[in-house]
């Protein structure tokens, strides 16, 4: 799994991601029934450069999941969305901790993450990062305080940084040659079809 935070080109991706959820994994992710409309306008309005927008991708570099940090004066809100199928694999806690310490580089000193009640892998993936959980009228919020990086942290994201955006560019370079190769060779002609005399 290779996570890595996205750019501001990676927009289209994001939007495809979240338009592609079942409207009930909308509603976990957003605690609301939310049409493609206002989720096309909600990714309009993310901000790559002052939050945080971190993907999971798989070997195929294929966005499996999503985990955003959106800046707030006080508390940062932290959301997360990982590919139905490609749950209960450790993506969410990895995900997270990849989120945290972006944010403890930044200097964001608290974050937040609003899921409904009923949603168990958030409250316990919370629950394991670290996290206090309440809950009022259905709707649980996950708090935490976060301490500055020390100078080791800082070394460890830079090379995790480093080592993700590399093997997301070899991982990709791969999969085009691979699709390029097989396409090349479906048009290519073959040597007996060469060699064949024509009538
Ligand atoms: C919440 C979510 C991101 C977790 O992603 P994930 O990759 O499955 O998470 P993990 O595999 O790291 O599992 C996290 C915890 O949930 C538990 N879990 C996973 N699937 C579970 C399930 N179906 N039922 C109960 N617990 C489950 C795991 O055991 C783990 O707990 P543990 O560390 O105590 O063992 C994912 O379920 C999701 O995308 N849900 C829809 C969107 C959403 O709910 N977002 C939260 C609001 S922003």
């Amino acid at each position: 799994m290779i996570i890595r935070p996205l750019t501001v080109f990676e927009r289209e991706s994001v939007r495809n991601f979240y338009l592609s959820l079942t409207p009930e994994d909308r509603r976990k992710r957003f605690c609301c029934t939310i049409s493609d409309e206002t989720i096309s306008k909600y990714v309009d309005r993310l901000n790559f450069t002052r939050d945080m927008v971190v993907g999971a991708f798989d070997e195929s570099a294929q966005l499996v999941g999503l985990a955003e940090l959106v800046r707030g004066a006080m508390e940062s809100e932290m959301a997360f969305s990982v590919r139905p199928e490609k749950r209960g694999q450790k993506i969410g806690t990895q995900l997270i901790q990849r989120l945290f310490l972006r944010a403890r580089m930044c200097g964001v000193a608290k974050v937040f993450v609003l899921f409904l009640s009923d949603n168990t892998p958030m409250r316990r993936m919370a629950l394991r990062a670290g996290m206090a959980v309440s809950t009022v009228d259905g709707e649980s919020h996950a708090v935490r305080a976060l301490s500055a990086a020390t100078a080791e942290e800082l070394a460890h994201w830079y090379a995790e940084e480093n080592l993700s955006h590399g093997r997301y560019f070899g991982t990709l370079g791969i999969v085009r040659w691979g699709s390029l190769l097989n396409r090349s060779e479906a048009t290519i002609p073959q040597p007996a079809e060469v060699l064949a005399p024509t009538a």
